[in-house]
């Protein structure tokens, strides 16, 4: 049985994650609860932590006595607009944190087997070259970008300088259960679960013509258990579907799927919104990785999860 950490465990993708490797290896959480929630864990057989990953000394105690051998480090802030309103508290996070952590195990030689970091699309911000293959230009545009965008290059510089076995991923839209849709910078699909379930109106920034590469969380989970495993370390994969959508199409699918309509007012784009974004996923193909979900059949299965609730 392997030991492993998962920061940001309570959340949206790192609770899924923990259900999926909890019945093989042995899983520590820690999360501050400012997004995640407890439910999104209390039915599996997990330590949990409720606790800042920015207190240093909480950090390298836990780390020091957890005897890791995989740390998957998904705690951020994890909202681009909320980044925008608060970039010196989202940076402490989004790139202190990590770099605290990595540091913590260079300075005491602590034998992980993998450190892999969650970084983002959005660090390839509005260049027109599409779709995004991992060597495309930057242009990381928000400060939840330069943040991911620093915190990964961190992650890969850890092991070219010093060995420890690192990797990066760039998610891109991720969605299913347990993300949670109750902030204003929730991720876009839980909150129009919410408003189609709710009969709410759903508030659309700009004109919806915005894409996006929309990819299930199972996929996502799956994608990032097979490159922990890998041998190879110091590197960036792209987790997507290799779809793009535009926000308005998807919402056309999901009244569809779900049979209702959803009550929109429009108002104007959110500042450092990112017009289009889609992954070149030949990299993840390469390791033998293949999306399994469509939109129309995750968009399903979400519904239905949503309406158990
Ligand atoms: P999420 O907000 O559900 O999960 C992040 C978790 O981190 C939350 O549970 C939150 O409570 C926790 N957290 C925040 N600040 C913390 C702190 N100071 N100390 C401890 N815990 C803290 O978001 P998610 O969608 O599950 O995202 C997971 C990771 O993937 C994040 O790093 C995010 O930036 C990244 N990511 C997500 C997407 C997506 O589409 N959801 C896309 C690209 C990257
Ligand atoms: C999302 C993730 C971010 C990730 C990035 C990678 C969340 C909260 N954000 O950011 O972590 O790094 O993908 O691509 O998970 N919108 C509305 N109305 C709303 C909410 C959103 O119109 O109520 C619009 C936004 O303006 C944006 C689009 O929907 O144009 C997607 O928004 P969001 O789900 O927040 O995703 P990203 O900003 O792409």
């Amino acid at each position: 049985m392997s030991k492993v950490l998962i920061t940001g465990g309570a959340g949206f993708i790192g609770s899924n994650l923990a259900h999926a490797l909890v019945d093989n290896n042995e899983v520590v959480i820690v999360d501050d609860l400012s997004m995640g929630k407890k439910e999104n864990i209390s039915d599996i057989d997990v330590t949990f932590y409720q606790h800042d990953v920015c207190d240093s000394s909480f950090m390298h105690r836990l780390l020091s006595e957890g005897h890791f051998d995989y740390i998957f480090y998904l705690a951020a802030v994890s909202s681009v607009a909320d980044s925008v309103v608060r970039p010196l508290e989202t940076h402490l996070v989004n790139q202190e944190s990590v770099l605290d952590t990595l540091e913590y195990i260079r300075q005491n030689n602590l034998p992980i087997k993998k450190f892999l970091f969650t970084s983002s699309a959005a660090v390839y911000g509005n260049y027109p070259d599409f779709p995004k293959r991992e060597d495309a230009r930057v242009q990381p545009l928000t400060p939840y970008a330069i943040d991911k965008y620093a915190s990964e290059r961190f992650t890969i510089d850890y092991n070219k300088l010093y060995g420890i076995p690192t990797v990066a991923v760039r998610f891109f839209n991720v969605y299913g259960p347990r993300q949670n849709p109750n902030s204003p910078y929730s991720g876009v699909l839980s909150i129009v679960s919410k408003c189609l379930k709710n009969d709410d109106t759903f508030v659309l920034y700009g004109d919806g013509s915005q894409t996006r590469d929309f990819v299930y969380v199972e996929d996502v989970v799956n994608a990032l258990i097979k490159i922990s495993h890998l041998k190879i370390a110091s590197t960036v994969f792209n987790i997507a579907n290799g779809k793009e959508t535009s926000l308005m199409s998807i919402i056309n699918t999901y009244e569809t799927v779900s049979g209702k309509q959803l009550k929109v007012k429009k108002e104007d784009s959110r500042n450092g919104d990112i017009q289009r974004s889609i992954a070149d996923i030949s990299k993840l193909k390469k390791i033998g990785f293949e999306p399994r979900w469509s939109l129309v059949d995750g968009l399903q299965k979400y519904w239905s999860y949503y309406l158990s609730l």
